[in-house]
């Protein structure tokens, strides 16, 4: 004891009650468990790099290219243990795998805003998104603000027009790259997992289920990031 007063314990601080009673881990069917946990998990840390991207836009913003850099640097970490969800995913039974989806109708992580939000607050702004049925007011909302507000892309190019530094420059470029890199591989491990379950199937949103997929991971975050390939004549 040290005469100061008890801090909450571990479980207050961390709202356990709260937070396993919403991930529902008490349903009798361990697969379904694993399947809704993991989409939780995944929204968790979309508002986490939501959370760090905003960070590294006002870092631009200020000039301060290490900082962007030091804000930017946990993302692809965070997308890597995220593609690894997927991996716990695909241990899932087919016959499990159905009778989820049978039951989730047409509920789809198509209807992630948080996933809409990165994109558009990178600065990936396909606006036929905000149609996307399912999504409530609020969700429309905080879509249409991002889509009105300033990307990380626009940061990113005004801070390289009046960066005279070269090397910070190549490090924040890096940087974006490096989490665009890792966006790249949590949607091709996406398609894979698609395909695994699916087929050729249709998603339960109505898309072309892993067809639509492996298209969607040919979208980049940070077309600036990546090299210029000097076009060659074929
Ligand atoms: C067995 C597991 C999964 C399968 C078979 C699957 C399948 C699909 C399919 C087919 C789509 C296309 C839309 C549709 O028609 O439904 C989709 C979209 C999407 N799913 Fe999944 N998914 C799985 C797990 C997850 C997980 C764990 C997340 C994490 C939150 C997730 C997030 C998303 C997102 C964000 C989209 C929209 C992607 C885009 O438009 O680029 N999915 N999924």
């Amino acid at each position: 004891m040290n005469g100061h007063t008890a801090a909450p314990p571990y479980g207050q601080v961390l709202k356990l009650d709260e937070l396993l009673q919403a991930a529902r881990v008490h349903d009798d069917d361990v697969e379904r468990v694993l399947f809704m946990a993991t989409h939780q998990a995944c929204e968790i840390f979309f508002a986490v790099i939501l959370r760090h991207l905003e960070a590294v836009r006002t870092a631009l913003d200020a000039g301060d290219g290490p900082l962007a850099v030091q804000r930017m640097t946990p993302l692809p970490v965070i997308v890597s243990t995220l593609v690894r969800q997927f991996d716990g995913l695909a241990t899932l039974s087919v016959d499990a795998f159905h009778t989820i989806r049978t039951d989730l109708g047409d509920a789809s992580g198509f209807q992630s805003a948080q996933f809409r939000e990165i994109e558009y607050l990178c600065g990936l702004r396909d606006a036929r998104f905000l149609n996307t049925a399912g999504f409530t007011p609020g969700d429309k909302s905080r879509l249409q603000a991002c889509l009105d507000g300033r990307s990380v892309q626009e940061a990113y190019r005004d801070f390289v027009g009046g960066c005279d530094d070269p090397e910070t420059a190549d490090q924040v470029r890096r940087a974006l790259l490096d989490f665009d890199e890792a966006f790249a591989m949590w949607r091709t491990r996406h398609a894979v997992l698609a395909e695994r379950f699916l087929g050729g199937d249709t998603g339960t949103a109505g898309s072309d289920g892993a067809s639509y997929l492996w298209l969607a991971a040919r979208r980049r975050l940070f077309p600036e990031a990546w090299p210029v390939v000097a076009s060659t004549a074929v």
